[in-house]
């Protein structure tokens, strides 16, 4: 059954009766109920109407699974005609326009179609861009139908409001004859946890205005949030992920995060560990990786080294003392002092930036700067010295690494970095450490925290 939750029986009636707030329905009226299921909205409907004693609209369900079709034809509902039909399809043209548009589209992300309603979605839709989900086309085709101050209402996770998939469905709801009424953001148990951060989106074909968004904190705001294509993550993003706040960030749990070192030549410091003589191997060396190396290899064991003349405790070894590194180093001495750091003054043997080995020797945490999705990888033996395309996080003294890994990795952290962080180009986001920095971290992963736990315990 392709991404059918069922939407609890009080959850449609609330979102029934707020679709018919301010427009009550009329004699004549025509309703839609995409991807119907069991009909739950359309019960809904027979229930208010009959309460608030308006007349029943004229009703259409479609829906693509003829055993939910058939559940749904069995309930008796007096104003619905059912359809078997991919809601998608251009043969649901042929059912006319709607006043009112209700639902709980199916969320199926881009991994569950084939190649060939890919590419008929991909033909029809223009918010069927990138790693679209259904949800999204539902929108396009659900608000295409809708008459002239007609109005439409679908619960959905949240994503699509700062998601790079979701760009040409912002796009649709920020043009000049949409407008998006309202978001309302509902508690994560409406559907048993079957959806992260689930929301209502009311949308009408009228004239643009202001959006009124109500958090699940209950405070409410209405503004500009339907600008354009980027994300709305700003406008909306303080109340979104506002249950993460613990007042501890990741920062305050870490002795460090910051790009990997800079030496100004990577091309001479950087080689691979097989080449590298066995006189210089033991004392001038430190494992590195790269970025492009951290994807690559999924893992930060490159075989890859930084040849390096600083101790462990970060300071440069003098010119006299080099050994085996000098003998090295001096071949490729005319092309280190053409490198600015050593006209501003540095060693010609120092690299561009002092390294804080005594940070960067430790057990610590790696990501890429710039990435697809959120994904980090462990220096267990902490000996790696990170490269300037990789970032590098030093927990503080007691927090315990796998816990924090497995936190970074979890889906709440990933909804607040694609909600937070800064897109580079083609969909790609940019981990920088003065946003991740700000992430909020749950208490458990607090060392004082631990501490008093196992006390109490
Ligand atoms: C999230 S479920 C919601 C079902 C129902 N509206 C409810 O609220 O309980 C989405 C429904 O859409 C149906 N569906 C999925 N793709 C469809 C399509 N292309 N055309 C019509 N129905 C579709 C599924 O079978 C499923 O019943």
């Amino acid at each position: 059954m392709k991404g059918h939750v069922e939407t609890p029986a009080a959850l449609a009636e609330h979102m029934t009766r707020h679709l018919f707030e301010g427009r009550l329905p009329e004699k004549g009226d025509r309703i839609l109920y995409p991807g119907c299921g069991r009909a739950p909205f359309a019960a809904a409907v027979e229930k208010v109407c009959s309460e608030i004693g308006r007349p029943l609209p004229e009703g259409h369900a479609v829906e693509m699974n003829p055993e939910l079709l058939e559940d749904a034809q069995g309930r008796g509902l007096s104003h619905v005609t059912f359809h078997q039909l991919d809601f998608l399809s251009p043969e649901v043209d042929r059912l006319g326009k709607f006043d009112y548009v209700i639902g709980n589209p199916p969320y199926v992300a881009i991994e569950g179609l084939d190649e060939e309603e890919k590419r008929r979605y991909r033909s029809r839709y223009h918010t069927a861009s990138g790693r679209m989900d259904l949800y999204f086309l539902f929108f396009e085709q659900g608000v295409d139908l809708l008459t002239s101050g007609g109005r439409l209402s679908f619960i959905t996770p949240e994503k699509w409001t700062y998601v790079e998939s979701a760009r040409d469905l912002r796009r649709l709801f920020a043009s000049d004859d949409l407008h998006l009424e309202e978001i309302v953001h509902v508690p994560e148990d409406a559907f048993e946890g079957l959806i992260t951060y689930p929301s209502i989106t009311t949308v009408s074909r009228s004239p643009a205005g202001r959006t009124t968004v109500k958090r699940r904190d209950g405070t409410v705001h209405t503004s500009e949030i339907a600008t354009g294509a980027e994300s709305w993550a700003s406008a909306i993003r303080d109340a979104d992920l506002s249950h993460m706040n613990t007042g501890i960030t990741l920062d305050d749990i870490s002795v460090r995060i910051s790009a990997g070192v800079a030496t100004g030549r990577d091309r001479i410091f950087v080689r691979s560990a097989d080449e590298v003589s066995s006189d210089l191997r033991p004392d001038w060396t430190y494992p590195t990786v790269s970025g492009k190396e951290l994807k690559q290899h999924g893992s930060p064991q490159s075989g890859s080294v930084f040849i390096c003349a600083y101790r462990e405790d970060g300071t440069l070894v003098d010119e006299d003392d080099l050994g085996a590194f000098g003998d090295w180093a001096i071949q490729h001495r005319d092309e280190l002092e053409k490198r600015s750091c050593v006209k501003n003054g540095k060693r010609w043997y120092s690299w561009h930036e002092n390294p804080p080995m005594q940070d960067i020797l430790r057990p610590k945490i790696l990501f890429r700067d710039v990435t697809q999705e959120p994904e980090f990888w462990a220096d267990y033996t902490g000996n790696i010295v990170p490269r300037h395309t990789v970032y590098y996080l030093v927990p503080a003294e007691g927090v315990d690494l796998d816990a924090l890994m497995n936190y970074l990795q979890s889906l709440e952290a990933r909804e607040w970095m694609e909600a937070h962080c800064q897109r580079a180009a083609n969909g790609y986001m940019r981990l920088q450490s003065r946003v991740l920095k700000k992430l909020p971290v749950p208490e458990e992963l607090v060392p004082e925290y631990q501490g008093s736990l196992a006390l109490s315990g």
